[in-house]
């Protein structure tokens, strides 16, 4: 990738860069470039049960069709003659600088879609210079995480379990893996309806799959027996003790604030109260997310709940957005509306189904320079200069 000397990587040189190896060398990209075509293909690379557990949605999948329809409502409506020749997609979120506004979401259980897992995502975001965000119900350890990822940015999520010594071993384990910011993922606390997994009786944790963390850990193993402790079955058990957390409430923060010195983000909010109690109980930062239309089906699209948080919020803290995002537009479109930044999620495990690392890089390089080239087209050299005047919304 070429990098300026303001280190501000050349996003939208991933275009001229196809164009140029197709013409001189005649190699075309591997995989489409059409962000939207990735969701067919990987479906046909992937087992029933990860087809299943990372396409299927709550219920009927209103919610998680509702999420591209709320970007699809949106139009963008470009200024030209801006000059916009010198850009730059480098921001800032919780205090930290981002060479774009875009973040790999938390994603469990990265094997079902291919053997590397979480190893290969945390390699192309730390290549590419994107935060990867470590799901707790991950395939591999922070540990091995962190190994993969070098000095590549990486935050923590959170799934606050009923077992406060499992938390503080967790908390633990990230700061000392180097993971910098924590996102407490709220709109879990208990497990949506999801057709899909229940038909096939299909819950990866109940199998030992995506419970990595928890075997490395000295606190959730010190709960079971001895002679068990090599058991998928005993170990399954043990996570749904302990998971979900619905007596979960505000007045629990106060405790995890004092825990964690580091940023942390509030994932799961879709109302404008919920975004300002985050504020008052001294969180960092908001992510407006319906966890991509899996835990309440007929949800709101997130980009329909955004104005409003984004107003009510005020600029106190940043705002991120996810679910439903697949192309650069549609980031183009979160940060209109005021989002600081967007993550993506069954974007990328598309990617990382199709090609492992390489898969995950090519869906970062296609989000980001489609991103760039649409803000120059619609006028904008930074994220900042984009605004809800640069958008109608049709419906
Ligand atoms: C998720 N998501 C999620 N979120 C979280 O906080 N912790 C997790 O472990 C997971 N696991 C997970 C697994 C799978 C298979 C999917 C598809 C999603 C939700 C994720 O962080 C994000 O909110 C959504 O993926 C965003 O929607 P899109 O981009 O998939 O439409």
């Amino acid at each position: 990738m070429n990098t300026s000397a303001d280190t501000t990587p050349d996003w939208s040189g991933f275009q001229t860069d196809i164009y140029r190896r197709a013409t001189d060398d005649q190699i075309l990209p591997a995989l489409p470039t059409n962000l939207l075509a990735l969701e067919a293909l990987a479906m046909e690379v992937m087992t029933e049960e990860a087809r299943g557990y990372i396409v299927a949605s709550a219920g009927n999948g209103d919610a998680t069709r509702g999420n591209r329809d709320g970007f699809n409502r949106y139009r963008i409506l470009p200024r030209v003659l801006a000059g916009v020749d010198k850009r730059s997609l480098a921001t800032c979120v919780v205090g930290e600088s981002q060479l774009a506004p875009m973040i790999l979401a938390p994603v469990g259980v990265q094997t079902l879609a291919h053997p590397d897992g979480e190893l290969a995502t945390a390699r192309a975001a730390a290549h590419t210079g994107i935060t990867y965000v470590h799901s707790q119900a991950a395939s591999h350890s922070f540990e091995e995480v962190a190994d993969a990822a070098g000095s590549g940015r990486r935050w923590f999520q959170l799934y606050w379990v009923t077992d406060r010594n499992v938390v503080l071993s967790f908390l633990d384990r990230a700061k000392n893996a180097g993971f910098s910011s924590l996102v407490l993922t709220v709109d879990t606390v208990v497990l949506g309806w999801r057709p899909a997994d229940l038909n096939r009786g299909f819950l990866p944790f109940l199998r030992g799959i995506g419970v990595r963390n928890y075997t490395t850990d000295p606190a959730f193993m010190s709960t079971i027996e001895v002679a068990r402790r090599g058991d998928p079955h005993a170990i399954g058990e043990q996570w749904l003790r302990i998971f979900p957390h619905a007596g979960l409430n505000w007045t629990d923060l106060a405790w995890l604030r004092d825990q964690w010195k580091g940023p942390i983000l509030i994932k799961g909010i879709q109302h404008p109260h919920d975004a300002t109690r985050s504020i008052d109980e001294g969180l960092d930062g908001v992510i407006v997310s319906n966890h991509g239309g899996r835990q309440i089906d007929s949800g709101l699209a997130t980009i329909d709940s955004l104005a409003a948080i984004v107003a009510a919020v005020d600029d106190r803290i940043p705002v991120l957005i996810d679910s439903g995002i697949r192309t650069g537009t549609d980031v183009l479109k979160a940060i209109a509306l005021g989002a600081s930044a967007a993550l993506i999620g069954r974007s990328f495990l598309y990617g990382l189904a199709l090609a492992g690392q390489a898969g995950v890089e090519h869906v970062i390089r296609c989000t980001l320079a489609e991103l760039e080239l649409s803000m120059a087209l619609a006028g904008a050299s930074t994220p900042d200069e984009l605004t809800p005047d640069h958008l109608r919304r049709t419906r």
